[in-house]
């Protein structure tokens, strides 16, 4: 079979080589395509426009295959913790017991944000979204540790930064969370593991540690690992855009975050909940909700269904799905939505317009109904996405400097107006 393509183009034929992954994806590389031909592509939302090569993830939507770095996601959600797949996304390996126990004791000596962040939290209004609290914190960072600015220090200082924003995060999305309740801050304690940690900074008091129930910490464990990482996303592909202007890991961690943020992609696991309420108030006639859904003149979109490239269904999901049943029988939870979530999803399966449209419940489907269960507001869902997701952007991040990415800076088809003359202020119309 042919390794290259032939593009005739003004009479005159162009030949590109078509490049071929590790599980035989094709792609056509254009890299001298403007060059050669004077044309450019366009690609609106970048539905057919492979950004980079990539060893990290790997995604199969026809088939519904997820692997970090090899490994299905099945076996990493049930046997791995949230550390080792950490390390395994950054790294490339598992860790053996020895690289595992450093990776957590560098994780472990991180964990205190600078004191200076707590009063962060004394400027933000009471009701203002973690999100928002989230990016800036984040952001900020960058202040307390300028020597990240350098793009060209050594691998080690880098390697530093990324282990100090792993760290910290959790803490940060702790005290996010105690902002919203109007609760003191729970300092970090060194001898919890990253999850385990983070729920009793989350839950426990100044007053008392949380009992931290292997049940809830084993859903977070797994939901943190599902997150993890999900090769070019929106959120992964703003990083990386970010990060290749040699801004800092923090800013492009930061910029990373508002793009999870949009309903459209992590904050579909608030919209998602918000909606399963509304159908709840609403009566429960999901059949209804889908009319509105298939409705073009409506803007409503049934949320957590759908992605751009699982055509059939999200691995994720199917075992969030599950999760979900047992977390709320192991908790002793009833919720009326998880009904309801499951109505919605049995009635859309079985509608044309979401066959034929190949649109299946997404990992944001059922992953609220656990938060939620779990204790956290609605408001938090998207910042324990982020949790989840931040291992994969570093290691997205440190892989486009690795190869050495240029700038990211597409072209464009100008339609606007030609050229024309200046008109004085007093002349205009
Ligand atoms: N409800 C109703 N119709 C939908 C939905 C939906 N959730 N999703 C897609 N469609 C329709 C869409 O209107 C279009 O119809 P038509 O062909 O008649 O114009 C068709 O399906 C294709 O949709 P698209 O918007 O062109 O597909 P996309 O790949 O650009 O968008 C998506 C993917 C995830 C943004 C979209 O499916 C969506 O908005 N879903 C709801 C939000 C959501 O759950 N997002 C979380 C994604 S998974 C977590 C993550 O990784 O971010």
């Amino acid at each position: 079979m042919s390794d290259t393509i032939k593009l005739i183009y003004n009479g005159e034929e162009h030949e590109f080589p078509v490049v071929t992954g590790s599980q035989n994806e094709k792609g056509i590389d254009i890299k001298k395509l403007r060059g050669t031909t004077g044309l450019v592509t366009l690609d609106p939302g970048f539905k057919n426009t492979g950004s980079t090569t990539s060893g990290i993830t790997f995604l199969n939507g026809e088939q519904g295959v997820l692997r970090y770095r090899g490994y299905p996601i099945e076996q990493l959600a049930e046997n791995a913790s949230f550390t080792e797949v950490s390390y395994l996304l950054l790294y490339g390996e598992l860790p053996n017991k020895e690289q595992l126990a450093d990776f957590d004791r560098d994780l472990t000596m991180h964990t205190l944000v600078h004191e200076d962040i707590r009063n962060f939290f004394l400027a933000y209004p009471s009701k203002s979204h973690p999100m928002g609290q989230l990016l800036s914190i984040v952001s900020s960072l960058s202040t307390f540790y300028p020597e990240s600015l350098d793009p060209n220090r050594s691998n080690e200082a880098r390697q530093l930064t990324m282990i100090r924003l792993l760290s910290k995060f959790p803490t940060i999305v702790s005290w996010i969370h105690k902002k919203s309740v109007g609760h003191p801050i729970v300092y970090p304690k060194n001898n919890l593991d990253y999850v385990s940690n983070f729920l009793n900074m989350t839950f426990g008091q100044v007053t008392d540690d949380a009992e931290v129930d292997p049940v809830i910490a084993s859903a977070i464990n797994k939901l943190l690992i599902l997150h993890g990482d999900h090769e070019q996303n929106c959120s992964t592909s703003t990083v990386k855009i970010v990060g290749s202007s040699h801004a800092n890991l923090y800013a492009s961690v930061s910029a990373g975050i508002a793009a999870l943020w949009g309903p459209l992609h992590g904050g579909a696991n608030q919209a998602v909940l918000e909606m399963l309420e509304n159908i709840k108030n609403d009566g429960g006639n999901v059949d209804k909700w889908l009319d509105k859904a298939k409705d073009k003149n409506d803007p409503f979109r049934l949320m957590g269904f759908g992605h751009r490239v699982y055509k059939n269904f999200d691995p994720r999901a199917t075992i969030i799905k599950k999760s979900a049943d047992e977390v709320l029988e192991k908790l002793g939870v009833n919720d009326p939505v998880l009904e309801i979530a499951k109505k919605l999803e049995m009635a859309a399966l079985n509608d044309d317009y979401f066959k034929s449209r190949k649109l299946f419940p997404n990992v944001d489907f059922y992953s609220g109904i656990i938060y939620r269960a779990i204790g956290f507001p609605v408001e938090m869902f998207t910042v324990l996405f982020a949790l989840g997701r931040l291992p994969g952007w570093i290691a997205q991040w440190k892989e486009m400097r690795d190869l050495k990415t240029p700038i990211g800076r597409p072209r464009q088809i100008y339609t606007g107006e030609t050229e024309r003359q200046f008109v004085p202020l007093a002349q205009r119309k």
